[in-house]
């Protein structure tokens, strides 16, 4: 049987920045692009098929990790809404509810996570939870907010995340929805960021030495 996400392998080359739109004002930083957005596209229509047919009929609260999650988040619901629209036998009511963490500096965890804002959490109390993330790298984060959350008593509690990395320090967490499996390489774009930059890029891609340079932030400015 085929796995449940899409596993790009560690000698994976990329696409050349060439054969795709990358704003000029990248164009330097950027090794090569990872996944196109159009792929991401069609990757976020069948996870929102998978998320609709396990919900059922219920209502769900979709729960967005600003701010690298925003992309991936608009067009799962994007997604989500066209299924409500589209299918006349299931329906699935849909909330929105944002929060906001903050656990890297440069390409390094602080290990330190912290919400730093968002929605009032106490309103999850007994709905069905979609946490909507854009990256697991070693799970920490993840971890650390799923325990916040159960705090606050949802009936249920899922994960999306658009993308996974393989690292040898995970702690071992999956997603329930992945779209994606990576190699250990710093990725940018459709919403992730390097202190801050690259978010205004749509497709996911490999940031080089010279991109990580130009962008460094000296630890504790932030
Ligand atoms: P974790 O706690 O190590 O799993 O880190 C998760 C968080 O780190 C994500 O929500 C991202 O904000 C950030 N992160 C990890 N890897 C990357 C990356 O390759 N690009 C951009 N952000 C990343």
């Amino acid at each position: 049987m085929a796995e449940t996400f899409i596993k790009i392998p560690d000698n994976y080359s990329g696409y050349h920045l060439s054969h795709f739109c990358v704003p000029k004002h990248y164009e330097e930083d950027l090794e090569d692009i990872m996944i196109p957005w159009g792929l991401i596209q069609d990757r976020t229509e069948r996870l929102a098929r998978d998320v609709f047919q396990d919900v059922k009929n219920e209502p769900l609260t979709a729960l967005c990790v600003l701010k690298g999650g925003y992309r991936f988040f608009t067009d799962l619901l994007d997604k989500l809404t066209a299924l409500n629209r589209s299918q006349a036998s299931v329906s699935v009511p849909l909330y929105v509810d944002f929060i906001r963490l903050k656990s890297y500096e440069n390409t390094d965890s602080t290990g330190d996570i912290r919400v730093v804002g968002g929605d009032n959490m106490v309103s999850l109390s007994g709905r069905n939870v979609l946490v909507v993330e854009d990256i697991i790298d070693t799970g920490k984060t993840m971890e650390k907010l799923l325990a916040i959350l159960k705090n606050h008593q949802p009936k249920s509690v899922r994960v999306a995340s658009l993308l996974v990395k393989r690292k040898s320090d995970s702690t071992g967490y999956r997603p329930d929805y992945c779209g994606f499996e990576i190699p250990d390489k710093f990725v940018v774009g459709y919403a992730l960021d390097y202190n801050e930059y690259f978010r205004d890029l749509n497709h996911i891609c490999v940031i080089n030495d010279s991109g990580k340079k130009k962008y460094l932030t000296p630890q504790g400015s932030h």
